[in-house]
């Protein structure tokens, strides 16, 4: 019987891995920490709230004495952080709460599972941290070329250099006290429960009300799609298999522009819900300050040490995510009511 710390569980992928691994193991028991920011909403988890083996805490990744209580309280093995600032416009506009989660919730956990784990000669066995963080942390790509764990750091946004911040740390406690830890750097993901403020469910959410399409510059940034229940996959496996102190990049090789997923999310409403949704909607808009231009993995090494293969392609993916979001419009509404409304409004003023 394993005991999993899942942080930042009410959020798109940790929601995800939550019913992920319920699903796949009936001896586990997890335990999810998630402040419910404007990101983090329990309805994701409604179908496993009374589920025996899960319990929520609400609450801070930064908050050390919950944290510390949590190990006290708990024979916990293995720590999954998830928790964080996730969006990259938002920490364009406000920097601060970036470095404040991303960085100072991980050194957090981090110290909390050292000081609960730690033995006369080390650590005891069969515990495991991972930190779960992004392929943004290793900056921009030209057009050929793929991201290798051994490539050098170089985020260009606060969100991307306060996930590098943190992976260092991760990173030092194995270097200094060998820890045991992974990290994951993972390509962007795609699927259901997805925050509308990232492109997929923005995309889907504005062609139902029929508002404008926002593209930022000229579109022909590229991004490498990967459905969440692969790397829920993978993260299980690093958690079970990897080897300590390792990174291990996850990624489908599903490379797109943008303008290439707006075309298909335009082309399937169009064809299966509303006609009068067309490639008008489309609005080239002022460019992402710092805007990366491509990302692409190279998931080599989580394949030959793991047997880690992704399962979903990326047209059956988007087929299924799509359907998803419109089967649950009432998620959709209610996620997209109130704040959201206004953040949106003041900053499309803004471009
Ligand atoms: P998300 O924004 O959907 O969810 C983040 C969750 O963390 C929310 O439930 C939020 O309430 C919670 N949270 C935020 N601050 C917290 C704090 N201080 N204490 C406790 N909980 C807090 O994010 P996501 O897209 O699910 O991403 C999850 C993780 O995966 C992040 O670490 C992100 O960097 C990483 N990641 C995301 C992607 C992607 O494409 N979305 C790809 C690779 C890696
Ligand atoms: O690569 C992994 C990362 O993917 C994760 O670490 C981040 O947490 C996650 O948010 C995601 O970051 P991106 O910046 O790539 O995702 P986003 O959905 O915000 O944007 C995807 C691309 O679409 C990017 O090139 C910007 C562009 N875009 C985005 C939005 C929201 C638009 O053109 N218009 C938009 O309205």
């Amino acid at each position: 019987m394993k005991t999993y710390l899942v942080t930042g569980g009410a959020g798109f992928i940790g929601s995800n891995f939550v019913h992920y691994m319920l699903k796949k193991y009936n001896d586990i028991s997890l335990i999810n920490i998630d402040k419910l920011t404007y990101a983090g909403n329990l309805e994701n988890l409604k179908a496993v709230e009374n589920d025996p083996r899960y319990m929520f805490v609400q609450g801070d990744i930064c908050d050390k004495a919950l944290v510390e209580k949590l190990f006290k309280d708990h024979d916990i093995d293995f720590v999954v952080n998830f928790a964080a600032e996730s969006h990259v416009d938002r920490s364009i506009r406000e920097p601060e709460v970036f470095v404040n989660t991303n960085v100072l919730g991980t050194v957090t956990l981090l110290n909390a599972a050292k000081n609960a784990w730690e033995i006369k000669d080390g650590f005891k066995e069969g515990k495991k941290y991972l930190q779960v963080s992004t392929d943004e942390v290793y900056g921009s790509l030209g057009e050929t070329g793929y991201f290798r764990e051994t490539t050098p750091i170089d985020p260009h946004s606060p969100y991307s250099s306060s996930k590098a911040g943190a992976d260092l740390v991760v990173k030092a406690y194995f270097d200094t006290y060998k820890f045991p830890i992974n990290i994951t750097r993972c390509s962007n993901n795609y699927g259901p429960y997805q925050f509308p403020e990232k492109l997929i469910p923005l995309l889907i959410n504005n062609c139902l009300n029929k508002k404008l399409l926002p593209i930022y510059g000229d579109g022909l940034n590229i991004r490498d799609w990967l459905y969440v229940e692969d790397h829920c996959k993978a993260i299980d496996m690093v958690i079970n298999g990897g080897r300590f102190g390792e990174v291990y990049n996850v990624g489908g090789h599903n490379e797109r522009t943008n303008i290439h997923i707006v075309k298909t999310v335009i082309d399937y409403i169009n064809k299966n819900v509303d006609s009068a949704v067309t490639e008008n909607l489309i609005k080239y808009v002022e460019d992402r300050k710092g805007h990366d231009r491509r990302y692409g993995i190279d998931p080599t090494k989580i394949r030959e040490e793991l047997g880690w293969e992704p399962e979903t392609d990326y047209e059956a993916g988007i087929v299924k995510t799509i359907k998803w979001y419109l089967g649950n419009k009432e998620w959709m509404d209610r996620v997209t009511s109130g704040e959201y409304t206004k953040y949106y409004e003041k900053m499309y003023e803004a471009k």
